[in-house]
């Protein structure tokens, strides 16, 4: 069993992009700038973008965090997000999801512009993607990908399920899989809170991705030997142990599935700092089409 080394093949790609970086400084060109809204308190969100805007000033990028309170309207949020657009000094942003329930979702994201749109959430960038052209992939799936590739995993013609059809990770993830590419070309199943014998499905799969967002879900009974595991769930779990009150799980009972797999990812340590390093690429890509 071979554990697929997120934190590693992250660190390593950071490291690429900080040497591009430098050349670009040292050639005069500007510095790659990602900014990110959160709105809110919530936890594991304030972690997740903390961690983006960290990994921004170890690799050499400029950040700018815009942080709200709670109870802004959508019209600020909106407001916001054109000066963003409108701001030549920065180069792409994201807006951290979930938005508190009284903002509409899908209308902030299609505020934002496709171009300096990093996460890959609007719709003209899916559309793209699933066109198979040129866009920014959504961070989480791009960075499975590059794990996939970078420890040469064969994905052509294998049986890869997904489980669970988010917009940000299940649905991209499946119509890339899916795709003529490297770690695509495979035999996609999308499988959701209303498939029917999902375990004898589960079973048949060379491949899982799992992110249905609930905790160790993916049990030893439910695959087979030798199959290779993604894990994307991330979960607090209460843990008078720890010294936080919580553990972090993912939706794989790493203990159960583990001894049965050729490759897994941990959680954490898996495809969570990948999604920063895949932000971070897309921010370099956007500031290098920007011109
Ligand atoms: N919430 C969970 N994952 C993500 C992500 O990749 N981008 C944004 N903006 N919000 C998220």
């Amino acid at each position: 069993m071979t554990i697929l080394d997120g934190k590693k093949v992250s660190n390593d790609i950071k490291e690429e992009i900080a040497v591009e970086v430098s050349k670009m400084v040292a050639n005069g060109e500007k510095t790659p700038h990602l900014a990110a809204i959160l709105v809110g308190t919530d936890g594991a969100s304030m972690t997740y973008v903390n961690a983006k805007v960290k990994a921004c000033e170890k690799i050499g990028f400029n950040s700018t965090l815009i942080d709200l309170p709670e109870e802004t309207t959508e019209a600020v949020l909106l407001e916001k997000i054109q000066e963003l657009n409108t701001n030549d000094d920065i180069d792409g942003f994201i807006v951290q999801l979930p938005l508190p329930k009284h903002i509409d979702e899908q209308k902030v994201l299609m505020a934002i512009d496709p171009d300096k749109d990093v996460d890959g959430f609007h719709p003209t960038n899916v559309g793209r993607m699933a066109l198979d052209l040129p866009t920014f992939l959504p961070a989480t799936p791009f960075g499975i990908l590059e794990l996939l590739e970078r420890y040469d995993v064969e994905t052509s013609g294998k049986n890869v399920v997904v489980m669970g059809r988010s917009h940000i990770v299940g649905r991209p993830m499946s119509i890339l899989m899916s795709q003529k590419r490297k770690a695509g070309d495979a035999t996609v199943t999308v499988v959701h809170s209303r498939t029917k014998n999902l375990a004898d499905i589960t079973r048949s799969a060379d491949i899982i991705v799992a992110a249905i967002g609930i905790s160790e879900y993916l049990t030893g009974d439910m695959v087979k030997d030798g199959v290779v595991i993604i894990d994307v769930g991330i979960t607090r779990v209460p843990d008078e142990t720890k010294k936080a009150g919580y553990r972090l799980a993912g939706d794989v009972d790493f203990a159960s599935v583990s001894p049965k797999a050729s490759y897994i990812t941990p959680v954490p340590g898996g495809v969570g700092p990948m999604t920063i390093a895949m932000l971070l690429k897309n921010t370099l890509l956007a500031r290098e089409r920007h011109g």
